[in-house]
């Protein structure tokens, strides 16, 4: 029985087969996709198990991550139910890990109609960041799975970045900062390299000290645990330009867009995994 499976080898299938790969020895680690070529590409590139099926990794691992889209997830599931009654009448019992968005851990037990006895489930939500390794991984606090499997499953996907264990109430809002923040931070990005265009930067150069302004940033405020306004208030010298840039974002409701950014895509986590 090889360590761990993963099933759906797209975006975030490829970067966390990827850490645990980096983490465990890849002949432990099992990928397959519906598209046969992505999958073999994946292995091979990876030094990992290629399987053709569904059913031959859920078969062939203790931990399963299903890493398909939310609304491929409930086919999934139905296809495999037969491969997961077969390992419970053996004796083995299975762990999923589900990272699918919206998806509620009672689902897993509803869909394959087994019960907590018989099969682990550990919730979890990470970002794309794991396929360099600096990803964060945020996990729903369960009685579903014990501490043993929540160790057993950080130390196979260590080289994936960090975790945080939440409760349930705190799981979606935790999930929608590091889930959401690649895309606003790439936006946000390209908008202040935008605006080094305009007053005359080279895009290479802009996108460059764009990015760099940033991390400089990030690895500073992670560096203590000062408020984040007096960062600003640090810069803004009197009638100074960072000032003049703070007035400028304030009048545009810079704030408020982010908050409801925020707000909007929490609402949407939680309605996007509804399976039917
Ligand atoms: N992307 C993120 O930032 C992120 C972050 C956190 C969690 N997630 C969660 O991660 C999950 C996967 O998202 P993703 O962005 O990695 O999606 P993705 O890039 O579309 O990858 C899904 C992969 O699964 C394959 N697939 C579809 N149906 C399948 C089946 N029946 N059997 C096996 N493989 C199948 C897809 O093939 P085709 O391309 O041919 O359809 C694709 O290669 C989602 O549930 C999402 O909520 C994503």
């Amino acid at each position: 029985m090889k360590k761990i499976a993963f099933i759906g080898g797209g975006v975030m299938g490829t970067a966390l087969s990827t850490s645990a790969c980096r983490g465990i020895d890849p002949s432990e680690v099992i990928v397959t996709d519906i598209v046969k070529e992505k999958a073999q590409k994946l292995a091979e590139d990876l030094g990992c198990v290629y399987v053709e099926t569904n059913e031959e990794a859920v078969t062939g691992a203790e931990y399963l991550l299903f890493a398909v889209k939310p609304q491929f997830l409930k086919g999934v599931l139905d296809g495999v139910k037969p491969a997961f009654e077969a390992c419970r009448d053996r004796g083995e019992k299975k762990v999923i890990i589900s990272i699918a968005a919206g998806v509620e851990v009672q689902t897993y037990y509803d869909v394959l109609g087994l019960s907590r006895e018989e099969l682990s489930v550990i919730r979890i939500l990470p970002n794309t960041a794991c396929l360099i390794g600096k990803g964060f991984t945020i996990i729903e606090q369960r009685d579903t799975y014990t501490k043993e499997q929540e160790d057993e499953f950080k130390y196979i996907l260590r080289e994936s970045g960090g975790f945080e264990s939440l409760p349930p109430n705190m799981f979606t809002a935790g999930c929608i900062l590091t889930s959401t923040s690649p895309c606003i931070i790439a936006m946000f990005a390209n908008s202040l390299a935008d605006g080094a265009v305009y007053n005359g930067l080279l895009r290479p150069q802009a996108r460059k000290l764009a990015l760099e302004g940033i991390n400089c940033a990030i690895q500073l405020f992670l560096s203590g645990d000062k408020h984040l306004e007096q960062y600003k208030d640090e810069v803004c010298s009197p009638g100074g330009p960072a000032m003049y840039a703070v007035k400028e974002l304030e009048d545009r409701g810079f704030r408020s867009s982010v908050i409801n950014a925020v707000k909007v895509a929490y609402e949407r986590f939680d309605t996007i995994g509804k399976i039917k």
